[in-house]
């Protein structure tokens, strides 16, 4: 079984001009995930859990300050994105980006020969690839289509469960990736996610703003993230707990 712990996490937002100074965003995270748990964390808006999200992958937007991150022991701070990617850590993204130019299916292939350290065998790949998409319900047109680009909201996030789905991570952070589903398309997604954890008895850390998908997706944990830490964690009944009273009393 795989260990994700981070430990007193600290990480300042880089200025994206010249003049402004480092802005502190994460103010001490400590969350140990272990493979086959699902915790989910919820909290305000601008509390710094999409931050979190992209220390933990390595944006370079993202300064770590102090604490650690290890995977199964391994210093992940050390390592740069492509190497995290291979060491099993994926994050979904809240605004998935788009590539123009580069098909889905080529996307694909190259992150799943990224992260496998060899190329898929065509003749296996055809098929992998479209048990995934089928899985997620989107169409065959969309594997020629350039990532992303004129998606849907709901189609971005099918996407990156599919991009899941292949890669199968040791740990997923799907940032609010049920956020814009339709009803339809929010079972379709949460039964990718499960699926993944079945397989794979993986770990899945989901942001999410709202208590719906957790009817799907069950919690085994439930954080409450404000001002940059985790400052409440309960189970499942911590999520009606929030819905019903809000985040005032742990703000
Ligand atoms: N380049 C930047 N310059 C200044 N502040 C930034 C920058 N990037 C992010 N921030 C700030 O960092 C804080 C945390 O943002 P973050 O996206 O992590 O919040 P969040 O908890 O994911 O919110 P949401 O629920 O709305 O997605 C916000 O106050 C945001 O404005
Ligand atoms: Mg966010």
């Amino acid at each position: 079984m795989s260990t994700l712990e981070i430990k007193n996490l600290h990480a300042n937002v880089l200025p994206t001009e010249e003049g402004q100074e480092a802005k502190p965003i994460l103010k001490g995270v400590n969350l140990t995930i272990n493979g086959g748990e699902t915790h989910a964390i919820m909290g305000p808006n601008g509390s710094g859990k999409s931050t979190l999200a992209y220390t933990l992958a390595g944006h370079p937007r993202y300064e770590v300050t102090e604490g650690e991150v290890l995977l199964d022991g391994e210093n992940v701070l050390e390592m740069d994105i492509d190497e995290r990617a291979r060491a099993g850590l994926f994050l979904a993204m809240q605004y998935p980006v788009e590539v123009p130019g580069v098909s889905s299916s080529n996307f694909m292939r190259s992150a799943v020969t990224s992260v496998r350290g060899e190329a898929p065998k065509l003749r296996e790949w055809v098929g992998e690839l479209n048990a995934a998409r089928e899985q997620l319900q989107m169409d065959a047109s969309f594997s020629e289509r350039s990532v992303n680009e004129g998606f849907s909201g709901g189609e971005k996030k099918r996407h990156e469960v599919m991009q899941l789905a292949l890669l199968k991570p040791k740990f997923a952070v799907m940032d609010e990736t049920d956020s814009g589903l339709d009803v339809d398309a929010l079972r379709i997604v949460s039964e990718g996610i499960n699926r993944y954890q079945e397989e794979t008895g993986g770990g899945v850390l989901m942001i999410t703003h709202y208590k719906r998908i957790l009817n799907y997706v069950h919690p085994d944990f439930v954080h409450v993230f404000a001002n940059g830490q985790i400052v409440t964690t309960g189970g499942a009944e911590l999520a009606d707990q929030l819905e019903a009273e809000g985040y005032e009393k742990f703000v």
